[in-house]
């Protein structure tokens, strides 16, 4: 018997990148999946092929995490599930010097509160025994550079993870969170197409794994997080080694 067999899992960030990964790898440890992101193209692409690795149907909805009610509205389509993961959110990166309070106020609205309201709005939906996975990031621990607003929106985020756990307890769901560290995903083109290969290079040359995450590294994290139920409150670092980086 598959792990996840019997179980839906619901992914906001399902299209490509992590999100994308997570969904094979559930559907092969027999999870049923039910993907969203904001590109209708992209996210049609990514279920046919979900579809065609399953063999079952992969329910789909164009939204942005940003917008609550299409959210909410979503994950009481997907009822009941099990399973609560989000990757989907955009921060771009900005020096502090640069910074505009839209910047920052958007950065917020897509990465902490998206699915900050996710988990709040889904949780009613969920079967006991579930859990919700949120994406972090390296950069709240150790610095990255323009990464001011990841830095501290991920460890609000890590914050949450704890106190939810808590909160969640009652519920018999667990939360935890994943934080990646550089990892080659399209995220990386969207963010750093022109200086993509010389970060690449400069992390692999001062990671102690020397060389930089897949998605699919990432995928594992977050199918563990779903299957082993006595892990709760945990953020799970999957990034080469960064915070004992040369
Ligand atoms: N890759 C890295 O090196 C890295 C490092 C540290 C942390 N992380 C974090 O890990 C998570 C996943 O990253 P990734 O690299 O897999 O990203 P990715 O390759 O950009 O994939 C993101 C997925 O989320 C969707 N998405 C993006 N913005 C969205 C929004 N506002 N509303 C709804 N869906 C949205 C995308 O589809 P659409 O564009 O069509 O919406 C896509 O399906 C993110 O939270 C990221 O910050 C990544």
């Amino acid at each position: 018997m598959a792990g996840l067999d019997g179980q839906k899992v619901v992914i906001i960030g399902g299209s490509y990148g992590m999100g994308f990964a997570t969904a094979e790898m559930a559907i092969d440890n027999g999870a049923e999946i039910a993907i969203a992101a904001r590109g209708a193209d992209k996210l049609n692409e990514a279920a046919t092929k979900l579809e065609q690795r399953g063999n079952r149907l992969v329910a789909r909805h164009a939204l942005r995490i940003e917008d609550r009610s299409s959210v909410a509205a979503f994950l009481a389509d997907c009822t009941p599930f099990d399973h609560l993961v989000l990757p989907g959110s955009t921060v771009k990166p900005i020096l502090y010097g640069d910074l505009t309070e839209e910047a920052a106020h958007a950065s917020f609205d897509s990465k902490f509160w998206g699915p900050f309201w996710a988990a709040y709005d889904g949780r009613r939906h969920m079967r006991r025994g579930g859990s919700v996975v949120f994406y972090t990031g390296v950069a709240a621990h150790r610095p990255v550079k323009g990464y001011v607003m990841g830095a501290c929106i991920n460890g609000a985020l890590n914050a949450a993870t704890r106190s939810l756990a808590l909160e969640f307890a009652p519920l018999g769901l667990r939360v935890n969170a994943i934080a990646p560290g550089l990892t080659d995903t399209p995220l990386q083109d969207i963010l750093h197409g022109h200086d993509k290969e010389e970060r690449y290079a400069e992390y692999s040359a001062r990671l102690p794994v020397g060389r930089i995450g897949t998605a699919e590294e990432c995928a594992l994290g977050a199918i563990y997080l779903m299957q082993n139920g006595f892990v709760t409150g945990q953020v799970l670092g999957i990034d080469g080694g960064h915070e004992c980086m040369a």
